[in-house]
């Protein structure tokens, strides 16, 4: 089964092909960083109208990279939620109109369970169940992935999610917006001795993420150092230090809590290569097995859309001819 699959939750304009038997046939993301950046965070409006016009290019363009033609889908799938409505309307409302024209099935996905399950598009010995760390934009969660569509969240962030951590923390550096990945290029530079920042909830029981606290650290910081390059370098470097090492305990408790033996990484900041490293070597020392997607598909893409579809679609689950997205949808209600 071949599924066309359309992101259209936040600021990225994602379609992808997925081929049951062949795998990712295709992929192209557009982001609308650069439009958003002025204003130093996503205007869901300006989000919506730009989904308008380059969804059906893109969709274009992917079909063209697999050599393929319309008549070639058979099925399509689209971001019914959570995200913002305007934006995640423009995805749901063409890809069912597609899939009515084409006589296809149509699945609305749930855009975290795309991230969840992310790590499938590589070829690997991953398997269900395990241990997922969700860390993107909006969300910091751990998550017990007990099979496909069953999943329980057992830690979650109490204020800012590590991304927008990243990203307010970035801002206040002078690195624009989103300024995650540009905040880890900087610790490159940074001097690990120079700054030691706390390392928030760890010395308290449970499995619950605070990251507000930080961007606050790093406020008192730049009052008490100034902002000259090596010192915002510096101050980079110990701010990731400290959300990986927070990231890092709390996946090990959890390991533990859950006896888990296999540990995925999803979202945005799982991008990030100095966690990446780090996880690494914590489930080394555990005998854990660590899968992440490449860096492009732990950012909102199609693909991750494109395969929870066709799996779906594959169990023979269908949408109606109704169009419905959802602002707000706890994963524990997928299914
Ligand atoms: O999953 P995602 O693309 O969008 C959401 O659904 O939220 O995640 C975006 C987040 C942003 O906060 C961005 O700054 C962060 O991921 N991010 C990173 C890196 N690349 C992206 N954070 C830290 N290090 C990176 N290399
Ligand atoms: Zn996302």
């Amino acid at each position: 089964m071949r599924v066309l699959g359309i992101e259209t939750s936040c600021d990225e304009t994602g379609v992808a092909i997925y081929d049951s038997e062949r795998g990712l046939l295709a992929h192209t993301t557009y982001t609308q960083t650069e439009i958003h950046a002025q204003f130093g965070g996503v205007v869901p409006e300006l989000a919506s109208r730009d989904h308008v016009r380059k969804i059906l290019p893109v969709i274009e363009d992917v079909l063209a990279k697999a050599s393929l033609t319309t008549s070639d889908i058979d099925g399509v799938a689209f971001t019914k939620g959570p995200g913002l409505v305007g934006a995640l309307l423009v995805g749901a409302m063409l890809g069912r109109t597609l899939a009515f024209a084409w006589n296809v099935p149509a699945i609305g996905v749930h855009h975290l369970e795309g991230h969840l399950l992310a790590a499938f598009l590589e070829k690997s010995s991953l398997q269900f169940p395990y241990l997922a760390l969700l860390v993107s934009g909006g969300h910091t969660e751990l998550i017990n992935a007990e099979k496909m569509g069953r999943y329980q969240v057992i830690g979650d962030t109490l204020d800012d999610a590590a991304g927008e951590a990243f990203d307010k923390t970035a801002k206040l550096l002078g690195l624009g917006y989103p300024g995650g990945a540009a905040l880890a290029k900087l610790a490159e530079k940074g001097n690990p001795e120079r700054f030691h920042f706390p390392r928030p909830m760890v010395d308290r029981p449970g499995l619950d993420f605070s990251f507000s606290g930080l961007k606050t650290f790093a406020l008192h910081t730049v009052e008490k150092h100034g902002l000259d390059e090596q010192t915002k370098a510096d101050i980079a470097r110990a701010f990731q230090e400290a959300v990986v090492a927070t990231l890092v305990i709390k996946c090990k408790r959890a390991l533990e809590a859950t006896q888990q033996k296999r540990l995925v990484i999803a979202g945005g900041v799982g991008a990030n290569l100095a966690l990446r490293a780090a996880l690494q070597t914590m489930c080394d020392k555990k005998n854990v097995e660590l899968f992440f997607p490449r860096q492009e598909f732990c950012t909102d893409n199609g693909a991750m859309i494109a395969y929870v579809g066709c799996e779906r679609l594959l169990q023979g689950e269908r949408d109606s001819l109704e169009v419905g997205v959802l602002a707000r949808w706890p994963l524990g209600e997928v299914e």
